[in-house]
């Protein structure tokens, strides 16, 4: 394959790498400056310039865009994934899991165990926040930081409140977290890549020192992950969009917490740590998914008028469940099953043999019309947008 890593940093050891990696397997591979790119939007079809020129073709780019380039560096992997170029972590999944509320939100979505987080703006809310995370020692962090940086452990109440107003009175916002004690300055980084860990490490801080990043100080080590931090990590990562993600974990009485999903893992602690080719890893993943570009389905599916997705949950049509998805009459209805999702499995594509379940949830495609009866409780007709009323606001 001909291969592009997007980096800014040629000489790091991680894009040095991927860099060997590729070429060891006889793939060609450029390192190309994110910054340099042209977003061409003037042609018909999606384009990219490089350094000014017409960039030539690329099967697969992997993208290692740093945090101060965020916008710009997901502009370009948008592109490149509108080219239907391969890229194993999209424009949307880095975007989530830079901003550490939007990942928050996202994994806490889909039940992913983290540390008890809140988000609030007004001063009168600081106090409540923090009591209802469980109060100080406290965890304040900027929602954008990195390697540990903007990662403040608070030791009571006094102080937190007065780290917080300063950090809100310079326009910065925070999260405020659980101190997990238990986990006494060390964590886990799992390296996923597609749907496994590739690697593990613990890391542990230097002296009395919480944050446990390499870049203050902590030291790593390799180790054998059990199955569930093993399955929080893959699924963390797949949540968030990444094929190829760097997971932090807690380890916690009540077993793994996600911290962060890392979308430009570093390479070299992991390496060294575990001796494993992580870079290589990476290359082969790579390489076996080029036939398979990342596709936007919302956007793609967007354009059939009258048809969309909708969840479906059995026990809201008695009528069909203990049948099979055959004989449940969704397919006469112009609907299809895309995954049934029966607790936390997931069946992708079910067959017509499979019996419905009462609580069985399914994610459909179909007319829009025909699954709304089978959605209870919403309103039926689009209604009329109404006249202003005389008086639009009410009195105090
Ligand atoms: N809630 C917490 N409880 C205990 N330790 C934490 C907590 N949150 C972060 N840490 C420590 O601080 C480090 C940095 O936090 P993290 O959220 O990963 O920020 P960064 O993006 O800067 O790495 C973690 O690796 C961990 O060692
Ligand atoms: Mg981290």
């Amino acid at each position: 394959m001909k291969l592009a890593i997007l980096s800014r940093a040629p000489r790091a050891y991680s894009t040095q790498r991927l860099r060997t990696a590729a070429l060891e397997r006889g793939h060609q591979v450029k390192v190309l400056n994110t910054l340099r790119f042209g977003i061409d939007l003037s042609g018909d079809a999606p384009d990219l310039q490089f350094r000014g020129r017409p960039l030539s073709h690329y099967d697969a780019v992997l993208p290692r865009i740093g945090n101060s380039i965020t916008y710009y560096g997901t502009a370009v992997v948008r592109q490149f994934e509108q080219m239907d170029v391969y890229t194993p972590n999209t424009a949307n999944g880095i975007a989530n899991s830079r901003d550490k509320l939007r990942a928050t939100q996202i994994l806490s979505r889909h039940g992913v165990a983290m540390p008890p987080t809140t988000f609030v703006r007004d001063r009168g809310d600081v106090i409540p926040a923090i009591e209802s995370v469980g109060g100080a020692p406290v965890v304040i962090k900027l929602l954008e930081g990195t390697q540990g940086i903007g990662v403040i452990l608070a030791p009571s109440m006094k102080v937190a409140e007065a780290i917080i107003e300063t950090l809100q009175s310079t326009k910065q916002n925070v999260l405020i977290q659980s101190y997990i004690k238990e986990s006494r300055g060390r964590d886990i980084r799992a390296l996923v890549v597609g749907d496994r860990v590739v690697a593990a490490m613990r890391r542990s801080a230097k002296g009395d020192e919480f944050r446990s990043n390499v870049h203050r100080g902590g030291s790593v080590e390799a180790v054998e992950l059990s199955e569930e931090f093993q399955a929080t990590a893959v699924r963390s990562a797949q949540i968030m969009g990444l094929k190829v993600a760097g997971v932090d974990m807690l380890e916690s009485e009540t077993g793994p917490l996600v911290m962060e999903v890392n979308s430009s893992p570093g390479l070299e602690g992991i390496e060294s740590a575990t001796k494993l080719d992580v870079a290589g890893a990476i290359i082969d993943y790579v390489d076996n998914q080029v036939a398979f570009p990342q596709i936007d389905v919302r956007e793609r599916l967007a354009v059939s008028t009258g048809y969309g997705v909708a969840e479906l949950v059995v026990h809201g049509d008695p009528s069909i469940v203990g049948k099979t998805l055959g004989d449940s009459g969704l397919r006469e209805r112009d609907i299809t099953v895309l995954t049934l999702h029966r607790g936390t499995r997931v069946i992708p594509n079910p067959g017509a043999r499979h019996v419905l379940e009462a609580d069985d949830r399914l994610l459909c495609w179909g007319k829009l019309e025909e699954m709304r009866g089978m959605i209870p409780a919403r309103p039926k007709r689009r209604s009329r947008v109404k006249k202003l009323p005389k008086n639009p606001i009410l009195e105090p």
